[in-house]
């Protein structure tokens, strides 16, 4: 199992390009599904998940043609309309073929995702918008079973914003006979972008980026080629480095439109920000102030910036609040947080951060994939050497990341156990 050494206590100096976003690419590569044609994709990071992802669409007969970040599936011969336990056990988001696979080819046994570290994670929504397209939905020996002729448009109203729930409702709407209308849908970059390139491949997609979708379902839908948005959860997690380390970090290949509720946080922070269509600069000078912030759906502070806004909370001067409203267990990185000296009380969904002028090295335990940047983030900025342990939760989101820092000037490296 991988390790990452950090020799902490250096400013991150530098300049570092985003990867294509894992949360846009993962509904995109399983869209790949709804049609015959070829989906060329552009900017498709280099990741565990993503590997993941392809092996379950190949599994389904998917071919699948990779060159670095650009990836060409073609779902001409769909061979097995099944998402098995081996592999959705390791990934949630293989979900997101259960729809695509109920719209074409009016049959999906997709095993049910189970729990996960961070919360519960129920996939009702997902199941309860199929059945009311007309599906018939069991439950049965782990797996979800659909089975279907063509959809037919209903109007969906989700008993809360859900990110994957939205793109799987969509990427079966595209297909469906007549009007479907999405309320309370996620607006997310990334449901966003699955929008863009649904309507990319010929589907009629309205109300992009609001919380009300209107889809015109269509009979087929035909290739496309497609770039994925960029990361902003990458993006933000190399400013809280460099905020933490108090550097001066330009990132580049953004969209800093989509960063809005991370950018103010920053601010409040006291970091000097400049930014440009899709770059930002971050100098911090001093220690970071102490701020306060709720998770919520986007365009608020999205939950998966919590886990390394906290670390950067870690070193202000004063009191940080943090809540977190989406999951019930996002804060396992607080014991380890607490290994590198941070001090944080937690009360219910609400973590008090005393700031303390300087954490010291230690060893830590990621348990998931933005706790694992957490305390990257704080290992760069304590004094001494750290080791993070279970560097595989990081490798699931983050392209080259010990790379990446280490070409911002962080003395860092891999250790095979
Ligand atoms: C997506 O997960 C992301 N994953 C998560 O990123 C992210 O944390 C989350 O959205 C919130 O932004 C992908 O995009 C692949 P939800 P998702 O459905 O879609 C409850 C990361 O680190 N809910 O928006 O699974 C749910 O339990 C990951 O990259 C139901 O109750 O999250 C949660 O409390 C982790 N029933 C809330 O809704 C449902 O059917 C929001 O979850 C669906 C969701």
């Amino acid at each position: 199992m991988d390790k990452l050494k950090i020799r902490g206590g250096r400013r991150l100096v530098g300049e570092v390009r985003i990867s294509g976003a894992k949360n846009a690419a993962l509904p995109i590569l399983a869209a790949s599904l709804l049609t015959a044609g070829d989906l060329v994709l552009h900017n498709v990071p280099e990741l565990a998940d993503v590997r993941t992802m392809l092996r379950l669409l190949e599994g389904m007969g998917v071919r699948v043609e990779r060159s670095g970040s650009d990836v060409t599936l073609n779902a001409s011969n769909v061979t097995s309309t099944v998402a098995p336990y081996e592999l959705v056990k390791t990934m949630r988001a293989s979900i997101l073929t259960l729809c695509p696979l109920a719209a074409r080819f009016g049959s999906a046994t997709v095993s049910l995702p189970g729990g996960c570290a961070i919360g519960a994670r129920p996939v009702d929504q997902h199941i309860k918008g199929l059945r009311k397209l007309g599906a018939e939905v069991e439950v049965e020996h782990g797996y979800v079973q659909a089975r279907a002729g063509r959809l037919k448009g209903a109007r969906i109203v989700t008993d809360m914003v859900t990110v994957t729930g939205t793109e799987n409702l969509l990427m079966a709407a595209v297909l469906a006979e007549g009007r479907t209308v999405i309320e309370n849908a996620a607006r997310e970059p990334e449901v966003v972008d699955l929008a863009r390139c649904l309507n990319a491949m010929g589907a009629k997609i309205t109300g992009i980026g609001t919380p009300t979708l209107v889809v015109d379902g269509v009979e087929s839908l035909q290739g496309a080629e497609y770039s994925v948005v960029p990361d902003r959860i990458e993006a933000g997690s190399f400013l809280c480095a460099a905020a933490a380390t108090r550097g001066d970090v330009l990132v580049t290949h953004c969209v800093p439109s989509d960063m809005e509720a991370m950018l103010a946080k920053l601010r409040e922070m006291g970091a000097e920000l400049e930014i440009g269509a899709d770059w930002i600069r971050l100098r911090q000078k001093d220690r970071p102030k102490p701020v306060q912030i709720r998770t919520a759906p986007h365009p608020a502070f999205p939950t998966d910036m919590q886990a390394q806004f906290m670390a950067v909370c870690t070193l202000a001067v004063g009191t940080s609040l943090i809540t977190e409203t989406i999951f019930e267990n996002r804060f396992m990185h607080v014991p380890e947080l607490q290994r590198l000296g941070a001090r944080i009380d937690i009360d219910g969904h609400t973590a008090a951060v005393r700031g303390v002028e300087r954490l010291t090295g230690a060893d830590v335990m990621a348990t998931d994939l933005r706790a694992s940047a957490s305390l990257v983030i704080a290992a760069l900025a304590a004094q001494g050497e750290s080791t993070v342990d279970r560097l595989y939760h990081l490798d699931r989101g983050y392209e080259r990341m010990a790379e990446k820092l280490r070409g911002l000037g962080a003395d860092l490296e891999r250790v095979h156990d």
